[in-house]
């Protein structure tokens, strides 16, 4: 289904920007987890994204996108009132949210915004959330002031030092987790090296740890074989079995080499695209 474009609001100039659609029949259906698939034309390709926010009373989806290919740089050159044609959602399994207590929710660079959903979905179900972010400065944090509104406490990392602590997201995930109180689940959406050194910071103290697997994707239905992942030893398919996996358990190596293989061709095509 079509859907159009009530806001657009560019977060990083020219490199991440937040549309709110008007798609009441994804609105009523979206949990925390889910995601859509879209195309920016008939012809185009299909690209998923999470779905950073739901409002099923207005029936619209907030999505949250960095401008990484040919086709993420189109969807950019939308605008307020435009009609994006091709909306399929929600997609996947939905996080598994129920009242546990602490949970810790990690987001870097775009993924805090993707992560911003589940924090909230934790939140009503009555756990005390943490937000743990990190870019790689100040000016590229995204969702700091949205997450304090409800989160219990707020950290931050900045690679450069420019706000919170100096470092990786990991770090202040390590210095949350060594001052207590204990936490029921940790979160992470991010960089696929990000989730998979979230998943070593919490490996030794036994922490339940769950990551969002950003896998290509084409159907979004389990058809296609693309979203394949290797998770406890066996293939599944992210968009139907996931997109969140227990992260003790996912090949990340394998992940980051899929990932990888269409990196130059998507560079290629958003030089093509810009002349
Ligand atoms: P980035 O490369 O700027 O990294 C953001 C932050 O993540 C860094 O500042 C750091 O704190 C942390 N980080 C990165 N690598 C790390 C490592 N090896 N160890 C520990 N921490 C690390 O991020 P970006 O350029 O905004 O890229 C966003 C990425 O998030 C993209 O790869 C995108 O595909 C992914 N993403 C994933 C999802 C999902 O559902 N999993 C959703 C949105 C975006
Ligand atoms: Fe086709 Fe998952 S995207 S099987």
């Amino acid at each position: 289904m079509s859907a159009r474009i009530l806001t657009k609001r560019e977060l990083i100039p020219g490199m991440t920007s937040q549309m709110v659609l008007h798609a009441p029949h994804i609105a009523h259906k979206a949990r925390p987890g889910n995601f859509i698939i879209l195309r920016v034309h008939a012809q185009g390709e299909r690209i998923p994204l999470t779905i950073a926010d739901a409002d099923p009373a207005s029936g619209t989806i907030t999505i949250v996108f960095l401008v990484v290919g040919k086709t993420t740089a189109r969807l950019n050159l939308l605008h307020e009132g435009d009609v994006i044609p091709d909306v399929c959602g929600p997609l996947g399994k939905p996080t598994h949210i129920e009242r546990k207590g602490d949970v810790v929710c990690v987001g870097g660079g775009t993924g805090v915004a993707a992560m911003f959903h589940i924090a909230k979905g934790h939140y009503l179900a009555g756990n005390r959330v943490t937000a743990v972010i990190g870019a790689r400065t100040k000016a590229l944090l995204l969702f700091h002031a949205e997450l304090s509104r409800f989160c219990a406490e707020v950290s931050v990392a900045t690679n450069d030092g420019s706000m919170g602590v100096k470092g990786l997201v990991t770090d202040a995930l390590a210095e949350r987790l060594s001052r207590g109180p204990e936490v029921a689940e940790v979160v992470a959406v991010g960089p696929v090296p990000m989730m998979q050194a979230v998943a070593e910071v919490t490996r030794p103290l036994g922490i339940k740890t769950t990551v969002s697997l950003n896998t290509i994707m084409v159907d979004g239905i389990g058809m296609c074989g693309a979203c394949r992942c290797t998770v406890d030893g066996e293939m599944r398919f992210a968009c139907v079995d996931g997109p969140e996996f227990d992260a003790h358990k996912v090949d990340f190596a394998e992940l980051r080499n899929r990932l990888e293989q269409f990196h130059g061709q998507e560079r290629a095509e958003l030089e093509r695209f810009k002349k």
